[in-house]
């Protein structure tokens, strides 16, 4: 390329292009910001219940607007056992089908018997926001109880939305610990401004389509592995590497030599925006590894392999984790079933495509970008 052509920005999957604004989420190199609050003061000061009236409100809930919030998320965790069966069923026959596809199905459901499916007034998306949030530990449960062999439980009142979420998940009370790490991870997940799923989301809300058509579009893109799907792998990929340097035939810098001769994607590192590092990737391996010292030291050989990869991707190719590399291994030592990790991300990412389909729909204009087009030359039907 002569020296005076500069190569153009590869603006391929709308990169690097501002597309819109929002008041929800701000994600730079700098700093993570859930409308004015920074991500670490959120993650050490608040709980995921106050970042998500935050995220949906729009403002820090007062003492009585959270108590309100709370106990709206606790009346609504109920789902229909009619719902609830049918969850059970395809969670089992085919037995393969993936937990993502399943919870797509259950909020599809959930949309029919919702008297306010279909109005998108502020109001009324307001409640249904609650009710999706509140639901869909509900239907994670329901999905994972048959997979484990066991009845699925109630949802349990006394419990907070975490507790309550990983009560649903293994049929256990959690420890207070658990709970913490729990909720720590919510609190990472729930918003990142026009992400992929987010954007889908919106796409969809400009049509005037309704916010449930609008959550399912957000899951479907959520699952891929380029996106949310991301934790899963993550802990797929460091699993792999454990198991093929157990028996010293292979050392983790030969694997990961491997991987990058194969040009193989490795899942949890890299990010669109951020160049310098996720910062919500530390404060997640931090809470892991506590739990690890507090209740599973055995397991911190995973967090040690981590950082192992973690500094060879640095050292070899100047690439930083995301969230969903500490994630992995986070939900491993919590004995989360790995394909439940994304549908997880569901569970607290419902609060920030909420938050941006109520705004898409308080000032909308439908979205639809041009074309490039790279198609044949003109012709002529009956000439060619
Ligand atoms: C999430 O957008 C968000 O905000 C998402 C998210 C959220 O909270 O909503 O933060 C959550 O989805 C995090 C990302 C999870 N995905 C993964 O961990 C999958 C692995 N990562 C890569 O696929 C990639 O880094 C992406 C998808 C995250 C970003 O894609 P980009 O912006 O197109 O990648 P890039 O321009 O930064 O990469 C430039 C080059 C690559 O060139 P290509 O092969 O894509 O042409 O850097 C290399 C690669 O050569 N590279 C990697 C790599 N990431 C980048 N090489 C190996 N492994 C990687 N993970």
């Amino acid at each position: 390329m002569p020296a005076c052509e500069v190569k153009s920005a590869d603006t391929r999957g709308l990169a690097g292009q501002t597309v819109g604004d929002t008041s929800v989420c701000s994600v730079n190199q700098t700093q993570l910001i859930y409308r004015g609050y920074e991500i670490a003061d959120l993650a050490a000061n608040a709980t995921f219940e106050e970042v998500a009236f935050l995220l949906l409100a729009g403002h820090k809930p007062s003492a009585d607007e959270l108590a309100e919030f709370d106990q709206a998320l606790k009346d609504n965790r109920s789902v229909e056992s009619s719902i609830l069966d049918v969850i059970e069923r395809i969670a089992v026959e085919p037995a393969d089908v993936h937990p993502m596809s399943i919870l797509r199905t259950g909020i599809s459901m959930v949309s029919h018997l919702d008297p306010e499916c279909e109005d998108n007034s502020a109001d009324a998306e307001y409640r249904k926001s609650i009710r999706l949030m509140a639901k869909i530990p509900t239907l994670i449960g329901a999905c994972q109880a048959p997979r484990d062999g066991r009845s699925r439980v109630e949802p349990d009142a006394s419990l907070s939305h975490a507790a309550n979420l990983l009560w649903m998940l293994t049929g256990k009370k959690p420890e207070s610990i658990a709970t913490k790490v729990m909720d720590v991870s919510l609190i990472l997940y729930a918003e990142h401004d026009f992400n992929a799923s987010t954007f889908t989301s919106r796409v969809i809300a400009s049509t005037n389509s309704d916010m449930h058509s609008a959550v399912c579009g957000g899951i479907g893109a959520l699952k891929g592995n380029l996106h949310g799907g991301a934790n899963e792998a993550a802990m797929d990929m460091l699993a792999d590497i454990m198991n093929d340097t157990s028996d010293s035939s292979m050392t983790v810098e030969e694997w990961m030599q491997n991987a990058f001769n194969e040009k193989r994607k490795l899942m949890g590192f890299g990010h669109r925006v951020y160049k310098n590092g996720d910062h919500r990737a530390g404060i997640l391996r931090e809470w892991g590894l506590k739990y690890c010292e507090e209740v599973e030291p055995d397991k911190k050989v995973w967090f040690d392999l981590g950082d192992e990869v973690q500094g060879i991707m640095h050292r070899e190719k100047d690439i930083h984790p995301n969230v969903d590399f500490p994630c992995g291994m986070t939900y491993f030592t919590l004995g989360i079933p790995v394909p439940q990790y994304t549908p997880i991300f569901v569970a607290s990412r419902i609060t920030g495509w909420c938050a941006h389909i109520m705004e898409q729909h308080a000032n909308n204009r439908i979205i639809r970008p041009l074309a490039q087009y790279a198609g044949p030359d003109l012709m002529s039907w009956c000439d060619s």
